[in-house]
């Protein structure tokens, strides 16, 4: 998704706006641009293309100025183009604004402001945006946006820049793209992320829907165009980020997929840390739920997009085994249109690294809509999840920066373990035992993956000559079939070979058809309840000649014999297997994007943080 940036103070912006865009191409971009002021000196180039080609294009002599935004553009309206890079100018060209959503109505406004005189650029929507400011500008450029916000309609994030009043930065935002002023000392700056901004301070204020903020060197000054208020006293919500800037940096590993994962360890960790304690009881102060709403909850709905996605079928799997809850699993965006029954005593969990997605966000208003209690299970304290939550349990994975997401989806994992826990303590089940050997185990967990990561070579071995194949299939059944289904996401989308996950049932229906000698068909058995009726249906894709790769726990025998490759995972309780299966997917995935020299961090299409429908 697009991501934006900007400086105020008295160092040349230029190199700061730059680093910062470095630091947020891990959202996915294919243009970018920046503009800079200085004493009536306006300076913008953009370029298609990496931050390096807008790096080649600037013309360093003139490009100064003590006050600056950048931008770089994940294409929604009109193709990857310099024309429509951002940031987009007025017709006097003296005002430049970057944008982040959509603007549903901007065919309308367009329509209208070419009548009223305004020409038109590119193909974006953002445009109508700069040419509303310049219609409603009488010189307080704060109150231009605050009018121009009044006629759009969308999800929006922007930052405006004027010449006439290069002191200061305007920066506004409308429901759910998230926008972040880091507060400095006599500098201040914005970015569309928290990491963009570490290397500069780590005071930051998170806006909210509505609010549009006038940020000089020395003062941000918080009001709302939706209403005539006074300016906000906004410092009670300045909140410390303890992240170290480091955790945007790759630290030797050649990828930030590869150093995420290699961090998973510490995920566990520091997501079970106080949380988990010794008698395997739980406390976890952020949730805030009474006793008595989790003996009264009736049926949960667990919603979520992509990876996200996946860690809500684990948690249907576990839930309505041991608290026998019924739990419905949607995505975000198909939940939010198609009028969901949820009845009094329900819950909505929305499980999202970002809490930035468009449609999680959605799904948790139609579920405080209808009365549920809203729950997150999120990465990112601040975010809009966070805040729409009624209760949280925050994932410390720290900023992911890898597109696809790896640690964060297995810190998502231990928060549907210790949420689990949580409402076993106050609700009747018959898995006492069971419960707590899985809560005995769960201390060990970070151990055993980091032993998992410590012997890659079959996994890279086999990835390598999965490279070479033009499908690829993930099958498992039970707690095994979200990790097929992530496995096969994570290998689609970082390597771009054709790839389903199934239900290993499932396959006879239809998907056998595709199976031909050697097409390789990675075979998760690590749950043994479905062991042997696992081993069944890989016989079935034994009998096409497909190339059977089994994931199995050591030890396992019956794999050995029966498969043509095997890669194991450290033996632990079943219901935790999920966590170990998904690292070794995930490493399967990288592997195979790495001997296919794919741009792993920031694969082709796609967008780290999707904050449009
Ligand atoms: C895949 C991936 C995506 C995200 C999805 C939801 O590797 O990263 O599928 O999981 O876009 O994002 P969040 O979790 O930020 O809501």
């Amino acid at each position: 998704m697009c991501g934006i940036v900007g400086y105020v103070g008295d160092e040349e912006a230029l190199p700061i706006l730059l680093q910062k865009l470095n630091l947020l191409t891990y959202r996915g971009y294919d243009s970018a641009g920046i503009a800079v002021s200085h004493n009536g000196n306006f300076y913008v180039e953009k370029a298609q293309g990496k931050v390096g080609q807008l790096e080649q294009l600037i013309d360093y002599s003139i490009a100064s100025g003590v006050v600056g935004l950048g931008h770089t553009r994940w294409a929604t309206h009109g193709e990857p183009s310099r024309l429509n890079a951002h940031p987009h100018l007025d017709c006097s060209g003296r005002i430049a604004l970057v944008h982040n959503g959509i603007v549903e109505n901007f065919l309308s406004l367009r329509t209208q402001l070419e009548a009223e005189g305004h020409t038109f650029r590119s193909e974006t929507d953002t445009e109508v945006l700069v040419h509303l400011v310049e219609k409603y500008y009488d010189g307080n450029v704060t109150k231009a946006v605050q009018l121009a916000l009044q006629q759009v309609e969308g999800a929006l994030a922007i930052v405006v820049l004027h010449k006439d009043e290069e002191d200061r930065l305007v920066a506004a935002k409308m429901d759910t793209p998230p926008l972040i002023i880091g507060l400095g000392r006599g500098e201040n700056h914005v970015a569309s992320d928290i990491p963009a901004l570490l290397h500069y301070t780590n005071k930051v204020y998170v806006m909210e829907d509505g609010e549009v903020a006038t940020i000089t060197k020395n003062d941000v000054l918080i009001t709302n165009f939706r209403e005539a208020v006074q300016p906000r006293i906004y410092e009670r919500r300045v909140m410390v980020i303890d992240w170290p800037p480091e955790v945007a940096q790759k630290g030797g590993y050649p990828h930030y997929m590869l150093k995420e994962i290699h961090e998973q360890p510490d995920t566990i960790e520091d997501t079970l840390r106080g949380r988990l304690l010794e008698d395997g009881h739980t406390d976890i102060p952020d949730l805030h739920v009474l006793p008595e709403e989790i003996r009264a909850v009736q049926r949960m709905t667990f919603v979520a997009c992509g990876t996200a996605y996946h860690a809500c079928l684990v948690a249907k799997h576990l839930f309505e085994t041991v608290l026998r809850i019924p739990v419905q699993v949607d995505v975000g965006s198909e939940f939010r249109y198609r009028q969901p029954i949820i009845g009094p005593d329900e819950w909505v969990v929305a499980i999202s690294q970002s809490g930035e997605t468009a449609d999680t966000i959605a799904s948790m208003r139609e579920g405080r809509e209808q009365h549920a209690k809203v729950l997150a299970i999120t990465n990112v304290v601040g975010s809009s999840v966070a805040r729409l939550a009624d209760g949280v349990i925050f994932t410390r994975a720290g900023p992911e920066i890898a597109v696809a997401s790896t640690k964060a989806f297995v810190g998502q994992l231990i928060g549907v373990y210790l949420l689990l826990l949580h409402m076993a303590q106050f609700r009747p089940h018959a898995h006492a035992d069971e419960l707590q050997a899985m809560a005995g185990e769960l201390p060990r967990l970070a151990g055993l993956v980091q032993r998992l990561l410590e012997d890659q070579a079959g996994v890279q071995d086999i990835a390598g000559r999965i490279a070479q194949q033009p499908a690829c299939f993930f099958i498992g059944r039970n707690l095994d079939e979200p990790i097929a289904l992530e496995g096969s996401l994570k290998l689609k989308e970082i390597s771009y070979i054709q790839s389903q996950g199934y239900a290993a049932g499932e396959l006879k229906h239809g998907t056998l058809a595709l199976l031909e000698e050697g097409i390789p068909v990675i075979c998760l058995a690590t749950q043994p309840n479905v062991y042997d009726k696992m081993l069944s249906n890989v016989q079935e894709v034994m009998a096409r000649r497909a190339w059977t790769i089994g994931l199995v726990p050591e030890g396992d025998t019956g794999s050995q014999h029966l498969m043509d490759d095997v890669l194991t995972v450290p033996r632990t309780h079943p219901w935790l297997s999920p966590v170990l299966a998904a690292v070794q997917v995930q490493l399967l995935a990288y592997h195979c994007a790495n001997a296919l020299e794919r741009d792993i961090d920031q694969p082709r299409n796609l967008a780290k943080s999707v904050t449009v429908e």
